[in-house]
């Protein structure tokens, strides 16, 4: 049974298994808050391959996350978890929302990262926030927010080299967490990491081989998809 439906997957509830869910990764790729949507065929299946790996490197270095295992090319199973809602950002350059909001030049490296939050509402545009007002609203607790900052240092330590190695810089990424109502201080990394919520350049060239390719119709979004998961030694991502 569909669950809930996103701009980019769905997720569905699994038979007899009320703590796990079916991610779904439609080939729909949206931006601008919904305001540009466009459907790149095969676009699901890479992301859902590329989500795949990415966890698995972080779960063998003792992240935990909500993937559980692939189901097939477009669908992986996970686990069940209560979503904070909020978005926690890093930044190893400055380009985006950052470079508008406060005029910084583009291209700038941000030492030491930079880290925010934004509140997840569409209707609100996920403005941004501060731990202060995750705090007065009870948006998470204090330990969560704190959690939240020092997985995403976490998960950007093991990350860069990853890119690095392959030949990306690991510019900017969004991750989301969630937890079991058991254990609200074991957080989970939950959603996806691809190539939608991420922005990698180029090491030489500075080529973006994002979604910003699709956000500013530079062309060829599944093509540098696709050739950042061959550099990442990612199995079976041609088209099958
Ligand atoms: O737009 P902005 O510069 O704030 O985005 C920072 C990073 O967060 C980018 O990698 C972008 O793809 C990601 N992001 C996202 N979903 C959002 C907002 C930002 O994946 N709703």
């Amino acid at each position: 049974m569909q669950l809930s439906r996103g701009k980019a997957k769905t997720l569905f509830t699994v038979k007899n298994q009320p703590q796990q869910l079916i991610m779904h990764f439609r080939d729909d790729t949206s931006a601008f808050n919904g305001n540009k949507i466009e459907s790149i065929p095969g676009k699901g299946r890479l992301n859902n391959l590329f989500n795949h790996h990415i966890m698995q490197h972080l779960r063998s270095h003792h992240i935990a996350t909500h993937h559980i295992q692939l189901i097939n090319d477009t669908d992986s199973l996970v686990h069940s978890l209560t979503m904070l809602p909020i978005e926690c950002v890093i930044r190893n350059r400055s380009t985006g929302s950052l470079c508008k909001r406060l005029g910084i030049p583009e291209n700038q490296i941000l030492d030491p990262p930079l880290f925010e939050f934004f509140l997840k509402n569409d209707s609100l545009g996920d403005p941004l926030i501060t731990k202060s007002h995750i705090l007065t609203f009870n948006w998470a607790t204090r330990t969560q927010a704190e959690l939240m900052k020092s997985l995403s240092m976490q998960v950007n330590r093991l990350l860069l080299p990853l890119f690095q190695q392959a030949g990306y810089i690991l510019v900017d990424f969004k991750l989301e967490f969630g937890y079991q109502p058991s254990h609200p201080n074991n957080l989970f990394l939950a959603d996806e990491f691809t190539l939608d919520g991420c922005r990698l350049w180029d090491s030489n060239t500075l080529e973006k081989m994002d979604k910003d390719r699709f956000r500013h119709n530079l062309g060829n979004v599944l093509q540098s998809y696709q050739t950042v998961a061959t550099q990442l030694g990612i199995p079976h991502i041609h088209p099958s």
